[in-house]
């Protein structure tokens, strides 16, 4: 197996968690390239269920070097908490790195993510408020603190100094919130810089030179195309590039190591957040509330229900487009075995306009009608499948049709939230 990119190709939370955990022993290393705290990532072995924030999903795996890369914001009190979790667990995080490049999430932060949704008001954007926009407003702004500075508390010190320059009055004088003052912050986060030391490293030099050694990485991307600051629903959006180029300017490496790119595709759709969702069903519809409670789709992260709506074909076309597509992993299938039929959107109408692409116009997005086209359902459990040829044939029916759609192969068929509830077709 060479390298893989693993991306979420809607609006996050379509299962990238469990297809990493289970793909990530074809793999030496995995690296998270951006996101931070605001991705929550659900494996579950046997019993066990784990929601990852930080730390990548290869951690289950001893032999595994799982690294925080370049591209991502770290928040080091909730990094400790994890990494806490996984010890207590038996599970050891001795192979994980982070880079010195990541930046810090600081207190201030927070704080003003929650300030400026609630400046927006009705026009917020439903962040999970854990200060990811505001930074990587300072990473943009070069004012921002990274990994790197917390190893040395003079150069620590100095540079918060200066950035409490800007922020303190942004806190007074327009949000009439607190200050914060060095000592405040420095105390708390040197001392969990003593511990996050050993972990510290020049990540991109260690993913090539395991590159070179002839090992190969799985990039996992967190948050999804949708949420992708440059080719997501703008505004509502993240901060930061989760689509597949993310990947190496998150980590280091040039893209001729890249080989495959896997996208994480649920069998319907789901969005945490406000922002257009054009397939969306009101959760007191009978088929919204089927899928929001036998999906279980409430955030990980937040513990906020997550909008769902009928699979958007629109969607799953553009996402193979803008990543470079080679495989799908079509996730939840069977969450699907609950209807009669099956309703997917193949085009949107906009002002008696259709289009088979999402438009570029947010406003034109915000007003798209979705064209649906009605499939049989199954109405069967398929959550013991484990070969295709297993599945009915109105459930292989459906996932040719979003192969033709995305005009990508569906790679892997995940038939439930364990390792093993998984169809491998071509991975
Ligand atoms: P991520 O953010 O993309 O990693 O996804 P989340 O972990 O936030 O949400 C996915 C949820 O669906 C988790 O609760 C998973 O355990 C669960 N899940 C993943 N794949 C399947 C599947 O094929 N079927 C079912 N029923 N649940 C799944
Ligand atoms: P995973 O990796 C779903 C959404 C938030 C909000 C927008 C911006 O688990 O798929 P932010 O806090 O990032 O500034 O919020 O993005 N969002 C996610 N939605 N899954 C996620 O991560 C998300 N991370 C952020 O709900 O709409
Ligand atoms: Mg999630």
């Amino acid at each position: 197996m060479g390298s893989a990119v693993l991306v979420g190709t809607q609006w996050g939370d379509e299962g990238k968690g469990k297809i990493c955990d289970l793909i990530a022993p074809d793999f030496d290393c995995v690296v998270r390239f951006q996101g931070g705290n605001n991705a929550g990532h659900t494996i579950v072995v046997g019993e066990r269920k784990y929601g990852l924030h930080q730390v990548p999903s290869g951690i289950m795996y001893p032999d595994c070097i799982s690294v925080i890369g370049n591209g991502c914001v770290v928040n080091p009190k909730v990094l400790l908490e994890e990494i806490d979790m996984f010890e207590g667990d038996g599970i050891s995080t001795a192979n994980l790195k982070v880079s010195g490049n990541a930046h810090v999430i600081m207190p201030y932060h927070m704080v003003l993510d929650g300030a400026y949704e609630e400046l927006l008001g009705s026009h917020n954007i439903g962040t999970t408020k854990r200060g990811i926009g505001p930074c990587y407003q300072d990473k943009m702004a070069r004012i921002g603190l990274r990994m790197q500075d917390l190893l040395d508390e003079g150069v620590f010190r100095d540079k918060l100094g200066r950035v409490l320059d800007r922020v303190n009055p942004q806190l007074e004088k327009i949000f009439g919130l607190p200050t914060f003052t060095v000592d405040q912050i420095a105390d708390e986060y040197l001392g969990y810089a003593e511990r996050l030391r050993p972990y510290i490293c020049e990540s991109g030099l260690l993913l090539n030179d395991l590159l070179e050694q002839g090992k190969s990485i799985l990039f996992e991307g967190a948050q999804a195309t949708l949420l992708d600051i440059d080719h997501g629903t703008y505004p509502f959006v993240t901060s930061s590039n989760c689509t597949a180029g993310g990947a190496v300017t998150g980590s280091g490496v040039g893209m001729k190591n890249i080989d495959r790119v896997l996208g994480i595709m649920k069998a319907y759709i789901t969005r945490v957040g406000s922002g257009p969702m054009p397939t969306e069903l009101a959760y007191e519809t009978e088929e919204g509330h089927i899928l929001t409670e036998q999906g279980f789709e409430y955030g990980v992260t937040t513990g906020r229900r997550r909008r769902c709506g009928w699979f958007d074909g629109v969607i799953a076309n553009y996402s193979a487009r803008v990543n470079g597509l080679t495989d799908i992993a079509l996730t939840k299938l069977d969450v699907l075995s609950a209807f009669d039929t099956i309703k997917v959107c193949v085009a949107y109408d906009v002002d008696g306009e259709r289009y088979t692409t999402i438009p570029e116009h947010e406003s034109r997005f915000a007003s798209a009608v979705p064209v649906y086209e009605e499939l049989p359902g199954w109405k069967v459990d398929i959550t013991g499948c484990r070969r295709f040829e297993d599945l009915p044939v109105e459930a292989r029916d459906y996932v040719s049709f979003i192969e033709d759609l995305a005009k990508t192969r569906v790679s892997i068929v995940a038939v439930g939230p364990d390792r093993d509830q998984t169809i491998m077709r071509s991975w």
